[in-house]
């Protein structure tokens, strides 16, 4: 199989204030970042240190009140401003949501919810489209007898694992996750993880992974972006900032890491 051409994804001084006046709250200092499609970057930091701000910026389903993000080269706000640009940006990038119980209309079967993207993205419908989504409920492990229920009733774990489904049927070449693991079993916390790096590297798909959890980030991701406070405090290969951290909480995240849960630590780390 030929290799599709790389794809980038790049933050430029990007930043995001909510609020004004005495309730103005800086959740994403400007930065600059870039994530390909054959790399992974791990982002990682405490609650509420900007993380899901930061990737719904990245994948335009938030305005940043400073700086661009682009798609090799274009940027995403020109792309979004047509219906023709939207479709080949969601085409190309996909968003799994930290909260999958919003990101699911209640009202529609997941075979809905499923098969929709499929079709207006890439024109995939009937039997092709089915086999497509049989093949990747497969690799996520998931019961094809649930495409004919709603979202709630199925498990949060479960729910988490069909929107990585209903990402992963469109072909991405960037794959945004925001906390995908979060939700799920310890027990199949290692094998989801695996299943996404597998994917990622065999389709050459980018892959953005956000998580408050540095051993499954540092398991993933090739380069890491550590978060503070909206601040990227730091950025690097990850096997450079877990043997040389510079900034003290990098260096706090990893001493907790590493008195961490020693199932967590050797499951996920390799
Ligand atoms: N729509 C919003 N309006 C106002 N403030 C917001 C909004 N969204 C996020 N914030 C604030 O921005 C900061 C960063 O939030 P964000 O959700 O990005 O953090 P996070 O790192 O993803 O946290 P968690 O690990 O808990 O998911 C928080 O202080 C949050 O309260
Ligand atoms: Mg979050």
């Amino acid at each position: 199989m030929p290799t599709p051409p790389i794809v980038t994804l790049q933050a430029e001084g990007l930043a995001r204030v909510f609020g004004r006046g005495r309730s103005r709250h800086v959740a994403v200092q400007p930065l600059d970042l870039a994530i390909d499609s054959q790399t992974s970057l791990g982002i990682v930091g405490e609650s509420g240190s900007g993380k899901s701000t930061l990737s719904r910026l990245l994948v335009g389903l938030d305005t940043p009140t400073e700086g661009e993000v682009l798609l090799d080269g274009t940027t995403i706000r020109r792309m979004l401003g047509t219906p023709s640009g939207m479709r080949r940006f969601r085409r190309t990038v996909q968003f799994v949501a930290q909260d999958t119980f919003s990101s699911f209309d209640p009202r529609r079967k997941l075979r809905d919810s499923v098969a929709t993207p499929l079709r207006v993205l890439r024109g995939v419908r009937g039997e092709e489209a089915e086999q497509e989504i049989l093949d990747v409920l497969s690799l996520l492990k998931l019961d094809p007898a649930f495409l004919e229920r709603y979202p709630s009733q199925i498990s949060g774990g479960q729910r988490q694992r069909f929107a990585l489904a209903r990402a992963l049927v469109v072909r991405p070449r960037i794959l945004m996750c925001d906390e995908v693991v979060s939700a799920l079993d310890v027990s199949v916390q290692g094998a989801v993880l695996n299943m996404i790096r597998e994917y990622c590297d065999t389709h050459a798909v980018g892959l953005g992974f956000v998580s408050h959890g540095l051993p499954a980030t540092a398991f993933i991701a090739s380069t890491l972006l550590v978060m503070r406070h909206g601040e990227v405090v730091e950025y690097g290969p990850t096997a450079q900032v877990i043997d040389d951290p510079q900034h003290e909480y990098t260096k706090e995240l990893l001493d907790a890491y590493r008195r961490g849960p020693r199932h967590l630590r050797t499951e996920v780390v390799a």
